[in-house]
């Protein structure tokens, strides 16, 4: 059977920066992410005896190896679904991949529903998070339509450790996340390796960990009453605590670019100036520069002063779904 699905990249206002069991994928604490419409991937699987080996390309590339663990994951829901056909999965995405802009959240998340749909099996948003965050952690949150909380869990089998809405795209409308791209080409350090070795060597990552449960309540409530002061200066503290930690690792994992910095002291600047606007990094150079919908066109053109040249906005979005429009 033949199945598509749609998924939007989500970026996260608290972080997810470790894990308790790096097969499983289970993290050290739980995070809150924003789902961001502009960020999107397609994916069509199917799955045949026609086939004689599983193939997967992305963006028109042939993905030879499996680096990033796609050929597993497709393993993982044929066993699950108890066939044995081979499948053939076509994705396309609309935002640089492996740039630190959570192309592996939307990816995973759309090949999770697609394949899982190919292969004859009916899970629940729940399950489907659960597999999704399998393939990529920060994909459990992009099963989810708006804004996600993505609960760590407890049980060592990870089936407490999923994501589920906290607010519909509908809620929230007006916060609006920009993504500035400063660098289109992949990073050096991987967010598994990344976060492994800040676990290892990081004076500061127990720092990170005994704060962030705050940070998440804070995050929360100021959701809740769209109070965007709140969630921008959280996420913003954040995200520099998560910098921080990677920072220190030995060797020091530094995404930043002099383009990065240019853009946060110039979000401070603004800020001062009474426009309001907060950033959030995750494992990359880009810059995601929060603001609310009023002020965009202001910022994205201050964005695009400072070189910038693709900022691409996005509002609260869907979570992963089946479309009818298949890729081959
Ligand atoms: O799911 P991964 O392995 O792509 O890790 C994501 C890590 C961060 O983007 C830095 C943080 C997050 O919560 O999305």
């Amino acid at each position: 059977m033949k199945a598509t699905a749609k998924a939007n990249a989500n970026i996260a206002l608290v972080k997810y920066w470790g894990k308790r069991d790096e097969e499983k994928i289970l993290p050290m604490n739980s995070s809150v992410s924003m789902t961001c419409d502009g960020l999107e991937t397609v994916t069509t699987v199917e799955f045949s005896s026609m086939y004689a080996k599983d193939s997967v390309s992305i963006n028109g590339e042939d993905m030879e190896k499996d680096t990033k663990n796609v050929y597993a994951h497709i393993e993982k829901i044929r066993r699950l679904a108890g066939t044995k056909e081979n499948a053939k999965v076509v994705s396309k995405t609309n935002f640089p991949v492996a740039a630190g802009l959570a192309s592996s959240a939307s990816g995973f998340a759309a090949l999770t529903v697609a394949a899982c749909v190919a292969a004859g099996l009916k899970l629940s948003q729940k399950d489907l998070s659960i597999l999704a965050r399998q393939g990529s952690g920060s994909a459990s949150r992009s099963l989810c339509e708006g804004f996600a909380v993505w609960h760590k869990g407890a049980k060592s089998d990870g089936s407490d450790s999923y994501a589920e809405s906290i607010a519909t795209k509908e809620h929230w409308k007006d916060f609006h996340m920009l993504a500035a791209i400063v660098k289109e080409t992949a990073k050096k350090t991987s967010s598994r390796a990344g976060m492994s070795q800040t676990m290892k060597t990081s004076p500061y990552y127990r720092g990170w960990l005994e704060t962030v449960e705050k940070d998440i309540a804070k995050i929360r409530e100021g959701i809740n009453k769209k109070d965007f002061i709140a969630v921008g200066s959280v996420a913003e503290f954040n995200a520099l605590k998560m910098h921080c930690a990677m920072m220190t690792t030995q060797p020091p994992i530094i995404y930043w670019e002099p383009k990065s910095v240019e853009i946060i002291r110039a979000v401070q600047s603004w800020r001062e100036e009474g426009l309001e606007s907060y950033f959030t990094m995750d494992a990359g150079p880009n810059v995601n520069v929060m603001c609310l919908k009023k002020d965009e066109k202001e910022i994205t053109k201050r964005l695009k002063a400072l070189g910038i040249a693709k900022v691409i906005a996005c509002a609260p979005g869907d979570g992963a779904r089946l479309v009818k429009e298949h890729l081959f």
